[in-house]
């Protein structure tokens, strides 16, 4: 922890433009957010920066009307960026597509008028269940034109949980395609989306674009095919308040139902942008690769909208990074010329593992900028990344986020003042965002000791609420500090005011970056005839992050052997998805429990990962602990 790198010269800018803006917008809030709101143009102008009367319902840019597809498309159409490319799209097999920003604003009309000729109206829900094709840009975009509410939906969720989010969601039109790739094979989507819809409410419009060519169930008069479906021409970008929501994305929290996180249309698009611009800093002609999917957060934001917002080139990528040959990512490196890339930890530890030889195959020297997301990222795997990628010639930017705070809240700024790095450390907060460490009863703790992460202040990116239910917005995230964001990880502040992310402090896994919440999991897996208890948890992995574990315990009359398990794993892939499958299941007589029958996951992790029990004292059935730590024994056995 006290590595630090000096950053070269060139891009060390001293930290004082950086601490000068910190400074304003925490003492000047309304003031310098009046300015930065600029980033975006405004139909009509808001009438207050910030009302903070219903505290935490925070009310950004009062008034305002604005436009994300406007913002995105329709100003450049009379300047330079009209002809400039917006997306380079890349597929896993097959020839690139280059699509202009005219060309964008183009297909995203056609696509807003063939919605409002569905009959989709401003506010109306839609869920987009799509794989990393250009189109699902376009349909978020078109959306956004007309005031739908849209809700992506990670094409690695299964029919159960995409079910749960079209309902949650309450949309009547689905869009999807008939298929996506992934390392070489068919995912069968249409497929995923019609079981999902007998499990729904019910869905008035299915959009089906032509992906794979693969021949699919089509229902009449409920399913249309996208090329079908557009037409030429434009349509007017409504005038949306800024805090209408703009769209639904579903995260995992403490419990097993997801929450729609939504994000509205001014606070978010001026975040979004200032965030990018801050942190990275793309120059007018830099290619930007943001390696995620658009089913996340990160592809939401620093994929679709803040690149757009800020008129930038990206690099879209449909497939694995590994695939077909594990040089997959440093081809497109040097075959697109990129020169900023913001991946994830476990991409980089993937990639590591491979070895030096991929990287070295290809010509990276397009590379100016490297960044990361989604995990705390190792030192070894940041050397690796600084060194063996950016060769020590590109600042490595972290950044540290989460669905809920719409973009960046702690990362280096290359833009204000980049401060010399430390590997592991995401450095200081943007401007606005304003966090301290607290213990348990709330006391800030001193530098150097573990605490919980939490916003002071509001910021213009924070989610509007929880999608139809507000007091879970209060509780999750307003309660256990009073008024103060609570971001759900364990952090440190150093001596120098550097920040240290450690990982969640709930019951929240990081899966190869992805956040699955482990009840979530444990109600599928009690949700299946077989199982009467579940305890999952999350066992590190050297290059995921977190592997998924599971202790189960059987209803009456049902086997303990492996077909129950393989049984088990192939619906928990259909019906939440392979995403949420665990890695190991163990079936087990009884579960640890306290006296009031709470299982005690931590118990079975530190058996299972061959630590102390810690203090059991609370404990039920000391005869469960027992068993677990001989099925471990008999595993470790199996293993040696
Ligand atoms: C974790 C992803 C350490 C953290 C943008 C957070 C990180 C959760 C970092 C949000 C980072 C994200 N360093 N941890 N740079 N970035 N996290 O909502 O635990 O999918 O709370 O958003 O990812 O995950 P989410």
């Amino acid at each position: 922890m006290n590595e630090t790198l000096p950053m070269d010269e060139k891009y060390k800018v001293t930290l004082s433009g950086y601490l000068k803006e910190y400074k304003e917008s925490l003492e000047s809030t309304e003031e310098f957010w009046n300015k930065k709101s600029r980033i975006i143009d405004w139909f009509e102008p808001f009438t207050k920066v910030l009302d903070d009367k219903n505290k935490p319902f925070y009310k950004w840019f009062v008034n305002g009307k604005t436009n994300m597809s406007y913002n995105c498309l329709d100003r450049y159409m009379n300047t330079e960026r009209r002809n400039k490319v917006a997306y380079i799209w890349v597929p896993e097999h097959g020839e690139e597509k280059v699509i202009t920003y005219f060309g964008l604003y183009r297909r995203v009309n056609s696509f807003a008028r063939a919605l409002l000729d569905l009959g989709v109206k401003k506010g109306d829900g839609v869920t987009i269940y799509l794989p990393m094709i250009l189109e699902a840009p376009i349909a978020m975009l078109a959306c956004a034109r007309i005031g739908a509410v849209f809700n992506v939906v990670f094409s690695g969720f299964g029919e159960e949980a995409l079910a749960q989010r079209i309902n949650d969601s309450n949309s009547k039109t689905v869009i999807t395609a008939d298929g996506g790739y992934r390392k070489g094979n068919v995912i069968q989507l249409k497929k995923i989306v019609d079981a999902a819809i007998e499990l729904s409410n019910g869905v008035d419009n299915v959009i089906v674009v032509k992906n794979v060519h693969n021949k699919i169930n089509m229902v009449q008069d409920r399913d249309y095919y996208y090329d079908e479906i557009l037409q030429d021409g434009y349509v007017k970008p409504a005038e949306l308040d800024s805090n209408d929501p703009l769209f639904i994305l579903y995260t995992s929290g403490t419990t097993g139902k997801p929450k729609g996180i939504v994000h509205g249309n001014g606070g978010y698009p001026v975040w979004v942008a200032n965030t990018m611009k801050w942190a990275f800093n793309p120059g007018e002609e830099d290619r930007w690769w943001c390696a995620a999917d658009i089913g996340w957060i990160t592809g939401h934001s620093y994929i679709v909208f803040a690149p757009l917002l800020l008129g930038v080139t990206s690099v879209m990528y449909e497939g694995a990074i590994d695939f077909p040959k594990p040089d997959r990512m440093w081809d497109i490196v040097e075959r697109y010329g990129v020169n900023i890339l913001y991946t994830s930890p476990t991409a980089i530890r993937l990639l590591m593992k491979y070895g030096e030889k991929y990287p070295l195959m290809h010509d990276l020297s397009s590379l100016k900028v490297l960044g990361t997301v989604g995990e705390p990222i190792n030192p070894a795997a940041w050397h690796w990344f600084y060194e063996e990628i950016g060769k020590s010639r590109c600042p490595i930017i972290d950044t540290y986020w989460q669905t809920e705070t719409g973009g960046f809240t702690i990362a280096p700024s290359r833009e204000l003042g980049m401060p010399d790095l430390k590997p592991g450390s995401a450095t200081f907060p943007m401007p606005g965002i304003d966090p301290v460490i607290l213990n348990e009863s709330g006391k800030e703790v001193p530098p150097g000791e573990k605490g919980y992460i939490v916003l002071k202040k509001p910021w213009p990116g924070l989610m509007l609420t929880v999608n139809g239910d507000p007091k879970r917005y209060v509780d999750t995230y307003f309660s256990k500090f009073k008024n103060m964001y609570l971001m759900g990880d364990y952090a440190i502040k150093d001596k120098e005011g550097y920040y240290w992310l450690l990982g969640r402090s709930d019951e929240v896994l990081k899966v190869s970056g992805h956040r699955i919440g482990t009840i979530e999991i444990e109600d599928g897996l009690v949700s299946m005839k077989e199982v009467a208890e579940a305890a999952v948890f999350g066992k590190p992995d050297t290059i995921k992050g977190d592997t998924i574990i599971a202790f189960i315990t059987l209803k009456d009359g049902y086997d303990k052997n492996v077909d129950t398990i393989v049984s088990i794993k192939k619906r928990m892939r259909s019906e939440l998805g392979p995403i949420m499958v665990p890695e190991e299941i163990h079936i087990v007589n009884t579960l640890p429990k306290t006296r009031s029958g709470k299982i005690m996951r931590r118990v079975i992790k530190a058996v299972y990962l061959n630590q102390v029990t810690g203090d059991i004292s609370t404990l039920e059935n000391e005869a469960s602990v027992e068993e677990i730590k001989k099925a471990m024994d008999l595993i470790r056995k199996e293993e040696d």
